[in-house]
């Protein structure tokens, strides 16, 4: 047996009928862009989220950088973010305009330090991206008291956080807007790339729409400068039918977290902390060891073939060293990029599977954590 930190195939071959039936019906219907199920799929997954509108766009990357746009972010402004997220979080600020200020992490959850965010306000500062990374929220009431108190927009980032909710809520409807990537990886994921900006602002949405279509609200005339970033019909008709299985989906992830919870208590890894407040949805299953790289190698050698988000933290990236930072500068988020590691973690893996792994992690842990005693 081998396993891997995901993989999609399974999952494919159970939806098989229903998938191919979606892709079908766009296909037969004459309607391939802009059509009725990306109208549909925007209403609905904006009603799980609890917000108005929903604007189905071509990626995550292009969904943060829209919804910066569409709130008014100009050139030079100041965005507040983290430094341990997926590299497209800063590329998007840095597409709109936008100047990324990092700010550190909290070493247990991994997500931004709301304790830190004020410090680094400056005259310059416009917004804030909350990235609600591996399945669970940022602070939220945090983010918005000193959004409120400086002025700021706020943005959450949930690609990796589809049906995470705070205090009950779900996020996507917590901020002035969110962005949702649909990269197949993703808590919910299609076979390509897509995503989603929500608001319950009017205004935003209409600027949404427009941004995405060339700058236009009919066809050949454009209004503004625009850009061609929509949704794909046959993605959104693939997604409105998984979104009906996000519920057992975030199910299962949740399953197999308490499954690793359960096995690895008491060894000497870390394991993963959902904050006050938060249901975590298992984006990713993260845990943690100051001898990392040689667990992922004994690892490999038993067939556990794992990942590390991230390995770089971005502003010790030479595409970012024009931001200026340097190693040193955001410790938490520095040493968090040298041990940690994600664990298989995708709703077909089945028991046996997870077994395995564990089985293969326990073995390793033991070799590893005897050579560095
Ligand atoms: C936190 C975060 N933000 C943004 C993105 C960008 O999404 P996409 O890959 O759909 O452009 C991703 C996914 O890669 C992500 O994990």
């Amino acid at each position: 047996m081998a396993v891997n930190v995901w993989g999609y195939l399974e999952e494919y071959r159970e939806e098989k009928a229903e998938i191919m039936a979606a892709v079908e019906g766009v296909l037969a219907s004459g309607k391939l862009i802009l059509g009725p199920n990306v109208a549909a799929f925007e209403q609905e997954f904006a009603a799980y989220c609890g917000a108005a509108h929903g604007v189905g766009v071509d990626n995550g990357t292009n969904a943060v950088m829209l919804a910066l746009l569409a709130l008014g972010l100009e050139p030079g402004d100041e965005v507040l973010t983290v430094s341990n997220t997926a590299v497209p979080t800063v590329s998007a600020i840095v597409s709109a305009g936008g100047v990324p200020r990092f700010v550190d992490i909290d070493p247990a959850t991994y997500l931004m330090d709301t304790a830190r965010l004020e410090t680094a306000v400056t005259p310059r500062t416009r917004a804030i991206v909350a990235v609600h990374l591996f399945g669970q929220c940022v602070d939220m009431e945090a983010v918005a008291a000193v959004a409120e108190r400086h002025g700021l927009f706020v943005v959450e980032d949930c690609a990796q956080s589809h049906g995470a909710a705070r205090h009950g809520r779900v996020c996507g409807a917590l901020a002035d807007a969110a962005a949702f990537s649909f990269y197949p990886t993703k808590i919910l994921g299609t076979y390509g790339d897509g995503g989603l900006v929500m608001t319950d602002r009017d205004d935003v949405a209409a600027k949404l729409k427009k941004l995405r279509f060339y700058g236009m609200e009919k066809t050949y005339y454009a209004l503004e400068h625009g850009f061609n970033s929509r949704l794909d019909e046959v993605h959104a008709a693939i997604l409105r039918g998984k979104l009906k299985h996000l519920p057992a989906y975030i199910t299962r992830r949740r399953d197999l977290a308490a499954g690793y919870d359960a096995a690895l208590a008491g060894t000497s890894l870390t394991l993963p902390v959902t904050a006050p407040g938060n249901d975590h949805a298992y984006y990713l299953y993260v845990a943690r060891h100051p001898g990392r790289d040689a667990v992922l190698a004994g690892l490999r050698s038993r067939e556990v073939n794992l990942n590390i988000s991230y390995p770089w933290p971005i502003h010790t990236m030479t595409g970012y060293a024009h931001l200026g930072y340097k190693e040193g500068d955001l410790p938490h988020t520095e040493r968090a990029a040298r041990e940690i590691f994600s664990l298989p973690m995708y709703p077909s893996l089945t028991d046996a599977e997870q077994d395995f792994a564990i089985a293969a992690l326990i073995d390793t842990l033991a070799e590893v954590d005897g050579q560095t005693r």
